[in-house]
């Protein structure tokens, strides 16, 4: 038995959980909405606000868990990609608290964090993946195909080659001036949209790679054509554009995922990130999952996001490994 507090601030979620073995005792996530009136992230806030949230968030999830200080094993922490300044908030705090407990430190990968949340376990019990799988790691900072042979060897079968799914979804809620993040706001309106009301085409990229920067341009120059001659062009069709641009992108990112899976010969597959929160996504990853009886893994909508729970069952899975990390790693951004 062992218990595990992890926290996460790679980015603008403050977070903190515990786990008992590969199961979750509490989940604590604060949210930043000093970003809202930004359109996006604004590094110098997100990591004020991660000082403010860090005591209390992890005190919240002490308590939620019912565990006592004394009680934790090790402490997991995500060391980067994401953020620097939001990063060192997260990993000083660990290290704080590691020297003053006495306990051992993990470092967590942010992605692989992502991936391996398939892997906690709650009170009902639900299946995870077997080996090898195949999971699309979709979010606001990455989006690539993985093909996992066990928790650590993970191959990159696909990526993007320049911005991220997420990152073009909040882009076309950008535009259309919807709010931030724009994934979800997308996903209610698209709705009540036609998808096929608009077509916005994908580029040709080859083997199992991405690419989403063309899109917000191509996005851009058909609204700026359409507001010409209609100035309520976006206000009259948002929920058709919103359906339209989402359809796009799912169905670009199934497109590629799917080859990229017979290809490799596994049988099941998966998606993480913020942006597998999506619900066309989630609905095609499950047809294309019964198209080949692959077996399908979704994340519940509290995984999807950061959340520090995958930091804790990745954290896990390097505290069996007997895998600590030294007190003076410093984060990294890349
Ligand atoms: O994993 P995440 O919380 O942070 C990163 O590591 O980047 O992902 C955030 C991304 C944002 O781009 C956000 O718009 C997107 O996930 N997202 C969604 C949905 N919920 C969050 N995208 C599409 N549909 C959603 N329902
Ligand atoms: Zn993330």
């Amino acid at each position: 038995m062992s218990v595990i507090l992890a926290i996460e601030s790679s980015c603008d979620d403050t977070s903190a959980a515990v786990l008992r073995d590969d199961r979750i005792l509490s989940n604590v996530i604060a949210s930043q909405k000093v970003h809202e009136q930004y359109g996006g992230v604004v590094p110098e806030l997100a990591s004020r606000a991660h000082q403010q949230n860090i005591v209390p968030v992890v005190d919240a999830a002490l308590r939620q868990g019912g565990v006592g200080r004394d009680e934790i094993d090790a402490i997991a922490f995500t060391r980067g990609p994401g953020l620097l300044g939001s990063l060192l908030v997260g990993v000083s705090f660990a290290k704080g608290m590691a020297q003053a407990l006495g306990k051992p430190l993990i470092e967590v990968n942010h992605l692989q964090g992502h991936v391996l949340s398939h892997f906690i376990k709650e009170a009902d019990d639900s299946e995870v993946p077997t080996f090898p799988f195949v999971c699309l790691l979709v979010s606001g900072g990455h989006t690539q195909i993985l093909l996992l042979r066990s928790h650590f060897d993970i191959e990159v079968l696909g990526q993007t080659i320049d911005d991220a799914a997420g990152e073009a979804i909040d882009k076309a809620a950008k535009i259309m001036d919807l709010g931030y993040p724009g994934g979800p706001i997308i996903d209610r309106l698209a709705q009540q949209g036609n998808a096929d009301a608009f077509h916005f085409a994908t580029p040709h990229i080859a083997g199992y790679d991405y690419s989403f920067s063309g899109l917000k341009t191509s996005f851009l120059y058909f609204l700026r054509d359409k507001l010409v001659q209609e100035p309520d062009f976006i206000e009259q069709h948002k929920a058709d554009l919103c359906a339209s641009i989402q359809k796009c992108i799912v169905d670009f990112l199934i497109k590629k995922m799917e080859k990229a899976v017979v290809a490799s010969g596994a049988r099941q597959v998966a998606i993480a990130g913020g942006v597998s929160a999506n619900s066309l996504l989630r609905q095609r990853l499950q047809e294309m999952g019964q198209r080949h009886r692959w077996k399908t893994f979704i994340p519940k909508f509290q995984y999807c996001t950061d959340n520090a729970a995958m930091v804790g069952i990745a954290g896990y899975f390097k505290y069996l490994k007997g895998e600590f990390a030294d007190i003076s790693l410093p984060p990294y951004a890349r």
